[in-house]
């Protein structure tokens, strides 16, 4: 590990934030929880506690839950014009925008992963997310429709209206991007939220709260209960007056929230796991190829539910690309994320460092060869070194799993049939990327791989108007664009005999 400038200075917000214990957002209110009990927050670069919060329980969801209920049927918000909701949503984003420094370093120390990238990437994502979905909240549409009955005359027109209280449950790896991603479309359509933080990484959302209110969103409107999946999550997910629950996390845990939901059939979104499939074909330019692979696996620590975990390699350029990712993990940068020139932070806990150390062990069991990494980095925090696995079978765990971490296995091929086969033999299908020159084999391809998002020619590209989401066992339904906007409104037919 590179040893570290001296730390440096944080923003002062920041000091402020840690130095009191957080509290919950309910009904407008900042409160403990019911019970009174609180939980620690770590900083994974050194594994030392950087905040107490508030942890919420079954109790806390409820009152949540009746907050958020009062706050869509009266008060302010149902009567509110959509000009206003969007105004609001444009405030917020400029709220953020005016602290973007202190989110930055709070997203870095609560989750570890570099301020550079928080800076440039998490924050400003955030922001353009509010702004996107500010935009939305006046243009939310439904349709007239022809009818076709004898006997009379009918107008028959559409209307999309917010589909309810809306729970959302969002994991550690983007914390602030997937609040942005949770609250603003549900915003825009004019639902209210209850919003629970994963447990590792509450403090952005917390912070987020602050500005919610600030911004002027009614009392009720937005309710954030931090707390741990099993107690705070679970409750939500079975709530009975719950209409609808969208989380990102785990495949696992997207199967209990499926399983909660059945009690009141609340409608459901998941956005899941991940092993996706990365290939470089023998036309590609590999000085975009290789460095767009290595930051394909590397970005985020390979906490990335798209990361580009297994590298699919033409066998007659095999060597040379796999050198030059192994080679591209030895310019990197590891240390705390806090520190301006880590480019590789640490993951985001203990348990997620063991975890990916649990792969590595089986992998090498099984017969995988680290060109390079393999190993947890020693010391205080919780850092794996950056790896590459070669001769994997299509059978070994670490081919057929999610890593989560920065662990990518390089395999060979032939033709692109052969790719297309490997690369869709998944339980996931999350994204994908194709690197060529030959666009007719970028496109041909493309179009065979069974996955919500391809890349062409670049990897990890995201945007508010371009929908996410998965395939098979990664997920239902689609985030950002309008097609969101599904997720968080119910269409309603008005059949009117004239
Ligand atoms: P997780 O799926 O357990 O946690 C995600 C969120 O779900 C957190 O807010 C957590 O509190 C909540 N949760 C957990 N159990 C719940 C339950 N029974 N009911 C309702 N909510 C619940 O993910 P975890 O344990 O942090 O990570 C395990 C693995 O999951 C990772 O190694 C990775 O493979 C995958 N993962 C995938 C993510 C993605 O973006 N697709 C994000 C985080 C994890
Ligand atoms: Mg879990």
């Amino acid at each position: 590990m590179a040893t570290t400038l001296a730390p440096p200075q944080l923003d002062k917000n920041v000091t402020d934030f840690l130095s009191k214990p957080r509290k919950m957002l309910l009904g407008g209110k900042w409160v403990e929880a019911a019970s009174g009990k609180t939980f620690e927050t770590y900083n994974p670069a050194t594994g030392e506690v950087l905040a107490r919060v508030a942890a919420g329980d079954r109790e806390d969801i409820d009152r949540a839950v009746k907050a958020a209920r009062r706050a869509f049927e009266e008060g302010p918000w149902p009567e509110m014009l959509p000009a206003e909701r969007s105004r609001l949503l444009y405030k917020l984003a400029d709220l953020i925008d005016q602290h973007r420094e202190e989110f930055a370093e709070l997203e870095t120390l609560d989750n570890g992963k570099p301020v550079f990238f928080s800076r440039i990437v998490d924050v400003p994502t955030a922001i353009e997310t509010f702004r996107y979905f500010s935009g939305w909240a006046t243009k939310i549409e439904g349709n007239t429709v022809p009818i076709s009955m004898p006997g009379a005359k009918y107008f028959a027109y559409t209307l999309r209206e917010p589909v309810g209280v809306v729970g959302q449950i969002i994991p550690w790896n983007f914390p602030l991007i997937m609040a942005s991603w949770k609250l603003a479309p549900a915003l825009a359509a004019g639902c209210t939220v209850v919003l629970k933080p994963a447990e590792q990484t509450p403090l952005t959302a917390l912070r987020l709260g602050e500005l919610v209110m600030e911004a002027g969103f009614p009392d009720g409107v937005v309710n954030i209960i931090p707390g741990f999946g099993e107690t705070a999550g679970a409750a939500l997910a079975a709530h009975p007056d719950v209409d609808k629950i969208a989380f990102t996390g785990s495949t696992e845990v997207g199967k209990l929230i499926v399983d909660a939901a059945r009690g009141n059939l609340k409608k459901v979104s998941l956005e899941l796991g991940g092993k996706s499939p990365n290939i470089v074909f023998p036309d590609a330019d590999l000085d975009a190829a290789i460095p767009g692979s290595a930051a394909a696996i590397f970005f985020n620590q390979g906490q990335c539910c798209t990361a580009g975990s297994r590298l699919f390699v033409h066998k007659s350029i095999f060597d040379k690309v796999v050198d030059g990712v192994a080679q591209a993990t030895k310019t990197f940068h590891i240390g705390p994320g806090i520190d301006p020139t880590t480019n590789l932070g640490p993951l985001v806990s203990k348990e997620q460092q063991d975890r990916v150390c649990g792969y590595l062990e089986s992998g090498a069991r099984e017969g995988a060869k680290a060109v390079v990494g393999g190993h947890k980095i020693a010391g205080g925090g919780y850092f794996v070194e950056p790896t590459v696995l070669v001769d994997v079978k299509p059978q070994m765990k670490v081919v057929r799993e999610e890593i989560f971490g920065p662990v990518v296995t390089a395999i060979p091929f032939s033709t692109p049939e052969e790719v297309a086969t490997f690369a869709n033999d998944s339980i996931y299908g999350l994204a994908a990327a194709v690197w060529t020159r030959d666009i007719s084999k970028a496109h041909r391809t493309a179009a065979k791989l069974r996955a919500g998002t391809v890349w062409i020619n670049c990897y990890n590209v995201f945007d508010s108007a371009l929908p996410f989401g998965g395939y098979k066992q990664s997920g239902w339904g689609r985030e950002s664009g309008h097609a969101v906007l599904e997720l968080y409104t119910e269409v309603k037919s008005v059949c009117a005999q004239i």
